[in-house]
């Protein structure tokens, strides 16, 4: 079996560490073979934020992988964010960028953050398809055959459909429609700071959302949280671990079955209200 917890949107600066301090606790029971840490490190993108979020990764002595969010890009300084927006985080990072080799599982990072963006809301996302296309082609390669790819992200291609806020990540409709006729099984992403299992279909092909909670100060509608991911020999489960008091809680997990007939939101990537894209 191979594990993998799912964390996102630590917001160093904003951090919560009473949630921290349970997260370590609960990570020595569970015994993960990796960490796939879907952005937002920081709060404000600055280097102090950065070294603390570092600082406490190095806690744990197993692979991980890294993806910047928009929140790890300098919060006032306009130059660095339009010039050299991941400088920073990728000082910290870069080494943790991927991929992620276990045994039955294969890790894939790719930024979907933006410094700027030539629309109102730049903490919005964005995919650019010809990184996509390149994890694609590393998903097909030798390196990962035989094994459950996943593809960590820091925003979700389609806006999940329980989140509390919506998300409009361009061109998420068509990044979606390409991960479902692809080899890559998993979406594991962060930025709504609340957890979910969706499978994304398209023509009879589909891929499986993972969205994280935070474990930031930041809650929304619900309490912290991280994922624990289980991949059995024919199936998956995803279990939602939550914050109560000074522990974390697992909820009863989401089992995912090759075929998918299970209980989870199915939602398409071809059309449908849950509209992510508007390029
Ligand atoms: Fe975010």
């Amino acid at each position: 079996m191979t594990r993998i917890i799912q964390l996102a949107d630590i917001h160093f600066g904003t951090e919560n560490p009473v949630a921290l301090e349970a997260f370590e606790a609960t990570i020595k029971e569970l015994e993960p073979d990796a960490l796939a840490v879907c952005g937002d490190l920081t709060q404000r993108g600055k280097r102090s934020e950065f070294a603390d979020a570092r600082d406490w990764l190095d806690r744990f002595d197993i692979p991980r992988l890294v993806v910047a969010g928009n929140h790890d890009t300098p919060l006032l300084n306009i130059y660095e964010r339009v010039v050299s927006p991941f400088e920073r985080h990728d000082s910290y990072f870069e080494d943790l960028s991927g991929p992620v080799e276990l045994e039955g599982a294969y890790l894939i990072g790719m930024n979907t953050s933006r410094g700027w963006q030539t629309r109102k809301n730049w903490a919005e996302g964005s995919v650019n398809l010809e990184d996509l296309e390149s994890v694609i082609a590393e998903a097909e390669g030798p390196a990962s055959h035989g094994k459950a790819v996943f593809l960590i992200c820091h925003h979700p291609f389609l806006s999940p459909p329980e989140a509390p806020m919506r998300t409009a990540t361009r061109r998420g409709r068509r990044a979606s429609r390409r991960l479902a006729q692809s080899p890559v099984g998993f979406l594991l992403t962060g930025h709504v700071h609340a957890p979910s299992v969706t499978v994304v279909d398209d023509e009879a092909k589909s891929y499986v959302a993972v969205s994280s909670g935070t474990l930031s100060t930041r809650i929304r509608t619900r309490p912290a949280s991280f994922n624990l991911i289980e991949l059995k020999q024919e199936a998956c489960d995803v279990t939602v671990y939550n914050l109560h008091g000074d522990r974390f809680v697992p909820e009863k997990p989401h089992k995912l079955s090759p075929e998918y007939n299970h209980a989870e939101p199915h939602v398409t990537a071809a059309a449908g209200p849950y509209e992510g894209s508007k390029s």
